[in-house]
């Protein structure tokens, strides 16, 4: 059975515990916590996911799935370490060589969270191979990151079962997740491709009942 990670980026100022009550309610298997610095990508939601996520630590025992889109990965796993995050995941692109990968994956283990690494839609998946038997998720972007609402690139779905295919040919137990305009019509596609874990934040937040989409987008 998939999991989803429901993407918290677009929920209104205000809203917000209505919103995380709701989500809470509905079980959702995570909470994706999007991080942005303003650098590594253009909009800026830092302060607003610190609040956000302590605020979810507060009131839900539910999992944090942090997603750092920044260019400075270890403040991010710092500030974030805080709420005791289920998982971070850092960006391979945002990393100068191996060794600045290694010591992220090092720091958040030490942190006590899983670890997920990300790649950008035009980043090869070849790239990220070294690094699998160190982490414990792949989070392949389906859109550019940066903002939510937009439709997933098709071309990604050859890329989530080219690494699907990898992970099973070399056994390594890893999750492989997707982020990006996922949707009803989407969810079957990326799942038939080898995905196990789905973000969603539009698709999720515009639906009237948030259980019913969430369990609609698990169905097998
Ligand atoms: C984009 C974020 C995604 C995004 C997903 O940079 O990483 O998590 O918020 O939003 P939707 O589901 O609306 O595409
Ligand atoms: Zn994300």
């Amino acid at each position: 059975m998939v999991e989803i990670s429901t993407s918290i980026l677009t929920v209104q100022k205000g809203r917000e515990a209505e919103v995380f009550f709701a989500l809470e309610k509905a079980k959702t298997d995570y909470f994706h916590i999007d991080v942005m610095d303003g650098k590594f990508v253009e909009k800026d939601t830092y302060k607003d996911m610190i609040e956000y996520s302590s605020y979810i630590k507060r009131i839900s025992n539910l999992p944090l799935d942090i997603h750092l889109m920044v260019e400075d990965v270890e403040t991010g796993i710092e500030v974030f370490s805080a709420v005791e995050p289920n998982i971070i995941t850092f960006h391979l692109e945002a990393c100068k060589n191996k060794e600045e990968v290694m010591k992220n994956i090092q720091l958040i283990k030490e942190k006590g969270a899983r670890v997920g690494i990300s790649i950008k839609p035009q980043t090869n998946i070849e790239e990220i191979h070294e690094f699998l038997p160190y982490i414990h998720m792949c989070l392949i972007m389906t859109v550019e990151p940066g903002k939510g609402g937009q439709t997933l690139i098709t071309d990604m779905l050859a890329k989530i079962s080219t690494l699907k295919e990898y992970i099973d040919k070399h056994n390594i137990e890893i999750d492989i997740e997707v982020d990006g305009g996922i949707n009803l019509k989407t969810a079957p596609r990326v799942k038939k491709a080898g995905a196990n874990i789905l973000v969603a934040g539009t698709a999720i937040l515009i639906a009237s009942d948030y259980k019913t989409i969430i369990d609609e987008l698990k169905e097998e």
